[in-house]
């Protein structure tokens, strides 16, 4: 096994193993942030919990996506099996030894397979977490981590996949329908609605940190997508961040998804919505899961606020890119490396 005494191999294993971490007894250096701390974490269950059965769930999302640019959802018609099956198939695919895990580490400059969050890439410290990403199908993963029984994990997040896409749609046009934007009025959408988003499948496990208050399980960052669901285990750890207020958990609620508003409806709806910061601090006795759905157009539609919404008196806030690659692209340029993660347009 990898010794995650040796910097060498700790640098080569990427997303780290929860069991290497826990014979370790200090955190190493590229692993200890500072700072921290400067804005405080204020206990609260403040963020909008919001039942899409309520006959006033359209107005309560978009109440939602203007204030907080974040909410919990519950009778979200996703089935309880489908979310704890997908929960059981991180819970393993996190548990292979790490040999097993790198036979999928991501390669330079790709999306898809194993290692740090992506945002990595961008920051000067490790992240106290590791991540399988998934772009299209999982089956050639899957076939790599578990040769013997990949046909059912493949089904069990293929079945995710299908549930949080039609989740999300629906969720995208709830927001859209609330500042009066029907489908044609959005060049993608097909003559039924029937739209071709492109999305990513996010796995993420932050191991138990012995010194929780000095890494960081996810820098504060805002998501390049339309929306983003998170389905997050029983342990606390997602924060939200409220302007002039500070970090809000985000308390964990039995069969709940966190949706967030991601920067491309917040430049679709010209500022109305906000996406939402936010950040993942890690816990010192349990290991954290989340299962991350991101959502966002297919790469050939430009993006920009959508001209009904605009008036002499509301002029568009944000200028137009080509496409959501070219959003990427110009965020992580524009923003530098320090704030990768942040929303382009402050
Ligand atoms: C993320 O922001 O992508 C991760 C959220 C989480 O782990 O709860
Ligand atoms: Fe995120």
């Amino acid at each position: 096994a990898p010794d995650a005494h040796n910097p060498k191999t700790f640098d080569v294993i990427l997303g780290k193993v929860p069991d290497d971490f826990k014979s370790l007894h200090e955190i190493p250096e590229e692993y200890a942030w500072t700072n921290l701390n400067e804005h405080p974490s204020l206990d609260s269950d403040s963020v909008p919990i919001i039942d899409l059965n309520d006959p006033n769930a359209s107005q309560l999302i978009s109440h939602a996506c203007r204030t907080w640019g974040v909410f919990q959802l519950i009778n979200h018609g996703v089935p309880n099996n489908v979310v704890e099956d997908m929960e059981s198939v991180a819970q393993s695919l996190f548990s292979l030894p790490a040999e097993q895990k790198l036979k999928v580490a991501r390669g330079p400059g790709g999306i898809s397979g194993y290692g740090l969050h992506l945002v990595s890439a961008f920051l000067d410290k490790k992240l106290w977490s590791e991540c399988f990403t998934i772009l299209g199908s999982p089956l050639e993963h899957y076939a790599k981590l578990w040769p013997q029984g990949y046909t059912k994990i493949c089904s069990i997040t293929e079945e995710y996949d299908k549930e949080l896409g039609r989740l999300s749609s629906r969720l995208m046009w709830i927001m859209l329908a609330s500042l009066g934007i029907s489908k044609e009025d959005v060049k993608w959408s097909g003559p039924k609605g029937d739209n071709h988003e492109a999305h990513v499948l996010q796995l993420n496990s932050y191991p138990a940190c012995p010194d929780p208050d000095r890494v960081m399980g996810l820098v504060p960052h805002t998501d390049s997508t339309l929306v983003t669901i998170v389905h997050q285990s029983k342990i606390c750890g997602l924060q939200v961040f409220q302007e002039g207020t500070g970090w809000f958990t985000v308390p964990p609620v039995p069969g709940a998804m966190v949706v967030n508003v991601g920067d491309l409806m917040h430049i679709l709806s010209n500022g109305s919505y906000v996406s939402v910061l936010h950040r993942v601090l890690v816990n010192q006795t349990q290991q954290r899961l989340s299962v991350v759905y991101t959502y966002g157009p297919p790469d050939n539609v430009p993006i920009s606020p959508i001209p009904k919404l605009l008036s002499a008196s509301h002029p568009a806030l944000y200028p137009p890119v080509t496409n959501w690659s070219e959003y990427i692209d110009t965020k992580t340029k524009l923003k530098g490396k320090a704030l990768a993660s942040l929303r382009l347009y402050e």
